[in-house]
């Protein structure tokens, strides 16, 4: 495996990798991370990875100069699943000056959820994954289901800007007891760690009812928010939306669902969805 802290030492590389695959990541890697790595080497010649804290996504009073960073961890990790490059830019190299041009997303797309509680949040992701789509020109270009909003801003930005990479989606990798791998699951004690498997507790009840017929999205989503408030967590949201733009669902039609949350449990903000 090859480290590189260079965009020119990457392209370099790049040239002679054949069908690339590029997995994007802010680091502190977990089985989750290394799930889309895998599965990145079945739809390429080279899976290049990418690690990242992007300080643009991050809000002024989150969790940016805390964000776990965990290199040397990581590149084991990274050479153990195959990986061939790991891009591993510091801050002056991702961003040589401040960055004054960006692409805008649809506000439609990212106001709501995430970005309601996130301002500028998907901005900062939609020109970092841009930024790194360029550096490294990948054929495919994966990422997590976990990151629902994401997923979906980046589909879009990739097919509005006409960029030519294909995006594939992962599925979430969880702990045996349910909870979402997460870096930021590492802020939970113990006994926060216990509970938080509740968060997909009450998507999975909000799936089922739904499954089997239930339309009232409003009923479910204040029971869930009622069960998890009883038990200390602070919901930001959880709600039903459609899969294709994350807009409130009509109750009568049939289109693909998504069940989402974000709940403050202790000092950690978790999210996690279930497709319906
Ligand atoms: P990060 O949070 O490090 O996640 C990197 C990728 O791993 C994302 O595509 C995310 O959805 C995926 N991922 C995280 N946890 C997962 C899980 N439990 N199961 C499956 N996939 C999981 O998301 C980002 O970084 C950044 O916003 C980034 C796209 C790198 C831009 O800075």
């Amino acid at each position: 495996m090859q480290l590189h802290h260079t965009v020119a030492s990457l392209r370099a590389a790049r040239a002679q990798a054949g069908r690339v695959a590029l997995v994007p990541t802010m680091g502190n890697l977990h089985d989750g991370h290394i799930a889309l790595m895998r599965e990145a080497a079945r739809h390429a010649d080279t899976v290049i990875a990418s690690i990242f804290v992007n300080r643009i996504q991050f809000g002024a009073s989150e969790d940016f100069d805390k964000y776990p960073r965990t290199p040397t961890a990581d590149y084991e990790k990274l050479e153990a699943a195959g990986v061939a490059h790991v891009l591993a830019p510091d801050e002056k190299e991702m961003y040589p000056q401040p960055q004054r041009y960006y692409v805008e997303p649809d506000p439609a797309h990212v106001t709501i959820l995430e970005g309601a509680a996130r301002p500028g949040h998907f901005r900062g992701v939609a020109i970092v994954v841009l930024k790194l789509l360029n550096i490294v020109q990948p054929e495919v270009a994966l990422f997590g289901k976990k990151d629902y909003q994401q997923l979906m801003v980046l589909r879009n930005l990739v097919r509005e800007l006409s960029l030519p990479v294909e995006i594939v989606a992962q599925e979430t990798t969880r702990a045996a007891d349910g909870l979402a791998l997460s870096s930021r699951n590492g802020y939970l004690s113990a006994t926060e760690r216990l509970e938080a498997p509740r968060l997909y507790k009450a998507l999975s009840n909000i799936a089922a009812a739904v499954r089997t017929g239930s339309r009232d999205f409003a009923a479910l989503e204040a029971t869930a928010i009622q069960a998890l408030e009883q038990h200390g967590w602070r919901p930001d949201y959880v709600t039903v939306r459609r899969r294709i733009d994350l807009q409130t669902p009509a109750t009568t039609g049939s289109e693909p669902l998504v069940a989402l949350a974000a709940a403050r449990l202790g000092p950690a903000r978790l999210i996690d969805n279930i497709e319906i």
